[in-house]
C-alpha cells in the first residue's frame, strides 16, 4: 500500500500566488487544500487532518498570526510556515517567537519552499515519534524540544528563534555562555539547519592545540615547511570547505593567530604554512567561548577588531540558574536518556528531589545536571529519584544558592566538594582528586552493572577498600535484588 499523502493547507488572499504554490506542492506529491482567508482556513483545519500549514501573514479579517495560534492550539507539533513580504519581516520574527516553523519571503523561490516543507514535515515526524515513545507522562510532549536542545524558558525560546533565523545565513556567529550551557549543541544545530548540513562540520578546540601548531592546524602546511612536515597537509579551513568551521574556546587563541584569523575573515583567503599559493574557501564560521571577551579586550588579551568580525550574530546562552523553568524538562529528558543507557526504568523524581534540583546553583550548568541525573538514575532503587539519590552537594548544600534575583551569587558548593578559586591550591587539588576518584569508581560500576566485586577487580583494589571509598564518596551500594 502506498503511504498516505501528507496534507498541506495553503492560505493566501492572492489567488495567483496560492495557485502557483499549490500546483507545485501537488507535483511534489502532497494533497493540497486551499483557503483565501484565515477564517476559511480555520474551518478547513477543523474538517481535515492537516499536517502542515503555509500561510500569508497579512490577510483581511483573520490574519496569519491568528491562524498560526489557532493551528498550534489544536496541534503544537504542526508546522506553520509564514509567507511574508520583505516589509513585514518584523512581524515574521514575531510569528517565529509564537511558534511558526519558518518564514518564506515573497517573491519566493520554489526550491526554498520545497526544502522548508520537507524539513518541516521531517521535524513533525520526529516530534510525533518522540511523543509516542514517551510513556512516562513526563512533559516531553509539551516541552519545546528542537535539535536535541531541551528547554521552554523564554531565554531558550529566544535561542531557538536565533538558530532558525541565522542558520542558513553566511554570517559569523559568536556563541557565549558559561561552561556546560550547550554552546556546542547550538553550533551543531546551526549547521544542521543550514543548507551546508551535507557538508562537513569541523570542530577545532583552540584550547587544546599547542600554540606553535595552531597555524598549521588551521591553515595546513606544505611539505618541508617545518622539520616534522614530511608531507603537505590541508588545514581545518580547507577540510571544512563548503561546510561549517566551529572554533571552540576562541578566547584561548594566541595573539599572532588572532591577526591571521582576522585576515581570513576579512578576505576569505589564506596560505598554508610554507606555501605560496593563496587558497580561497567557502566556510561558515561559528566561534564559541566561555570567556568574557569584552573584558579580555580591555585587558589587551583579545583583539577588538577580531571580536567585531566574529560577533556579527551574537548568541548568548544563559546559565542554568537563570532559567530554572528549564530544569524539570531537562531532568525528565536525562532520565529517559540514562534509562535507555543503563537499562533502568526510572519514571521521575520525588517532589523533594525535584525541588532541590530546581533550587541548586548549577555552576557546571547542564553538563553538571546531566552527570547528577546519570548518577541518580544509576543509584535509584524505586521508580523515582529521591533526595538521597542526588550527589551529596545537592542533598546537603544550601537550599538555594540565589533566589534568581539580582546578580547571581557564586555557588557555595561545587561538584565534588569545595573547589572555588578562592580556596587554596591544596583544597582545590583535594577536591579535584575526589572528583576524579568518584568518576573512575562510577565508571567501573557502570561497566560491571554495579557489581562491586567486579568493579573492585577492575580498579585493582579490594572489595572492602572499594566499599569504604564508596561510603566516603557518598556512593550508595545497590541492594541485592
Ligand atoms: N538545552 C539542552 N538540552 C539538552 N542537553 C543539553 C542542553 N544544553 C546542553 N546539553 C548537554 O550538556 C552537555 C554540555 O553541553 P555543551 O558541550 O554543548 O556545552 P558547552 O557550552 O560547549 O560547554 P563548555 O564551555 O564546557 O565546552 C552536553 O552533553 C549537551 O548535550
Ligand atoms: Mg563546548
Amino acid at each position: 500500500m502506498l503511504p498516505e499523502k501528507k496534507q498541506i493547507l495553503v492560505v493566501d488572499d492572492e489567488t495567483n500566488l496560492r495557485r502557483v504554490l499549490s500546483a507545485q506542492l501537488v507535483r511534489d506529491g502532497y494533497d493540497v487544500h486551499e483557503a483565501g482567508d484565515g477564517a476559511d482556513a480555520i474551518s478547513l483545519l477543523k474538517e481535515h487532518h492537516i499536517d502542515l500549514v503555509i500561510t500569508d501573514l497579512k490577510m483581511p479579517h483573520v490574519d496569519g498570526m491568528e491562524l498560526l495560534r489557532n493551528a498550534l492550539r489544536d496541534d503544537p507539533n504542526r508546522p506553520v510556515i509564514m509567507l511574508t513580504a520583505y516589509a513585514t519581516i518584523e512581524n515574521a520574527v514575531e510569528a517565529l517567537k509564537t511558534g511558526a516553523f519558518d518564514f518564506i519571503t515573497k517573491p519566493f523561490d520554489q526550491n526554498e519552499v520545497r526544502q522548508i516543507v520537507k524539513k518541516a514535515l521531517r521535524t513533525r515526524d520526529l516530534a510525533n515519534a518522540d511523543a509516542t515513545r514517551d510513556t512516562t507522562g513526563a512533559p516531553a510532549k509539551d516541552s519545546k524540544t528542537r535539535y536535541g536542545i531541551i528547554g521552554e524558558s523564554p531565554a531558550i525560546l529566544d535561542v531557538f528563534t536565533h538558530i532558525e533565523r541565522v542558520a542558513d545565513k553566511p554570517s559569523t556567529v559568536l556563541i557565549t555562555g558559561e561552561s556546560g550551557t550547550g554552546k556546542e549543541l547550538v553550533a551543531r544545530a546551526l549547521h544542521e539547519n543550514s543548507s551546508r548540513r551535507d557538508r562537513p562540520f569541523i570542530k577545532v578546540n583552540c584550547a587544546a592545540i599547542p600554540k606553535d601548531l595552531m597555524e598549521s592546524e588551521l591553515f595546513g602546511h606544505e611539505k618541508g615547511a617545518f622539520t616534522s612536515a614530511v608531507s603537505s597537509k590541508p588545514g581545518r579551513f580547507e577540510l571544512a570547505s563548503g561546510g561549517t568551521l566551529f572554533l571552540d574556546e576562541i578566547g584561548e587563541i594566541p595573539n599572532e593567530m588572532q591577526v591571521k584569523l582576522l585576515r581570513v575573515l576579512q578576505e576569505s583567503e589564506f596560505e598554508r604554512v610554507g606555501g605560496i599559493k593563496t587558497i580561497q574557501v567557502d566556510v561558515r564560521l561559528i566561534a564559541a567561548t566561555n570567556r568574557d571577551l569584552k573584558r579580555e579586550i580591555a585587558a589587551n588579551a583579545f583583539r577588538e577588531d577580531l571580536f567585531y568580525r566574529l560577533n556579527v550574530v551574537p548568541i548568548v546562552l544563559p546559565a542554568l540558574r537563570e532559567r530554572r523553568t528549564d530544569i524539570p524538562p531537562l531532568v525528565h529528558y536525562f532520565i529517559q536518556k540514562f534509562n535507555a543507557r543503563l537499562t533502568k526504568n526510572v519514571e521521575g523524581a520525588t517532589p523533594e528531589a525535584m525541588e532541590r534540583l530546581t533550587q541548586y546553583g548549577w555552576p557546571g550548568n547542564i553538563r553538571e545536571l546531566e552527570n547528577v541525573i546519570e548518577r541518580a538514575v544509576l543509584f535509584a532503587d524505586g521508580n523515582r529519584i529521591r533526595l538521597e539519590d542526588l550527589a551529596v552537594e545537592l542533598r546537603d548544600g544550601p537550599a538555594s544558592v540565589d533566589a534568581g534575583r539580582g546578580t547571581p551569587t557564586p555557588p557555595a558548593v561545587t561538584e565534588g566538594g569545595a573547589a572555588s578559586p578562592s580556596d587554596g591550591l591544596k583544597e582545590q587539588v583535594k577536591a579535584a582528586m575526589s572528583r576524579l576518584e568518584r568518576d573512575l569508581i562510577l565508571r567501573a560500576l557502570l561497566q560491571t552493572q554495579h557489581n562491586v566485586t567486579h568493579a573492585a577487580r577492575l580498579l585493582k583494589i579490594s572489595r572492602k577498600g572499594l566499599q569504604l571509598k564508596m561510603k566516603e564518596l557518598n556512593l550508595r551500594e545497590r541492594d541485592q535484588d
